[in-house]
């Protein structure tokens, strides 16, 4: 489920954007910089000042993550469900593992998420799809252009 390509993309992308829902269908969306795949179904995210998103998955546990190459301008959008795993659950330290390395251990993690992933769906710049030329080169030297103004 996790592709070679997918592993890329999220080693590439500086955050990921997680959205969780309360029982009572209220969305809610926000960033996380310390995120990484966890084998070949799995993606983990550290929850580090995530309130929200920590209770909504106790209620509800359908997530969507995104994430995208801010400069390619490509990316996915995973759908599935999401656990979250404390201190005290036995594999806590297995899966803590590959975040730490992230941090270097900077950052205190509360709990983890662990979600298993269910769907996978490509992100890219409508660009691609209007002007079917246009090159990862081109989108690259675009955004460096837009992000240095
Ligand atoms: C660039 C950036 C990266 C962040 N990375 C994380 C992260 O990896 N884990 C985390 O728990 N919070 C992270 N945060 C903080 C949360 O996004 C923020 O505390 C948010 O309000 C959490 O709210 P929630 O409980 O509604 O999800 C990050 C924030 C920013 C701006």
């Amino acid at each position: 489920m996790i592709t070679a390509e997918i592993k890329k993309y999220v080693d590439k992308s500086v955050l990921c954007w997680l959205a969780t829902s309360s029982l009572d269908n209220i969305p809610n969306v926000s960033p996380k910089e310390v995120f990484t795949y966890y084998g070949n179904t799995n993606i983990i995210i550290a929850n580090i000042a995530s309130p929200q998103t920590v209770k909504n998955i106790k209620e509800n546990n359908n997530i969507c993550v995104s994430f995208i190459d801010v400069f390619i301008q490509k990316g996915f959008q995973l759908k599935g469900v999401a656990n979250i795993v404390g201190k005290d659950d036995t594999d806590y330290d297995t899966i803590q593992a590959p975040l730490l390395q992230i941090t270097g251990g900077k950052f205190p993690f509360a709990t983890i998420t662990n979600i298993v992933v269910k769907e996978v769906k490509r992100i890219l710049a409508p660009k691609y799809i209007l002007y079917p030329e246009t090159t990862e080169e081109q989108q690259i030297q675009s955004a460096l252009k837009q992000y240095k103004t």
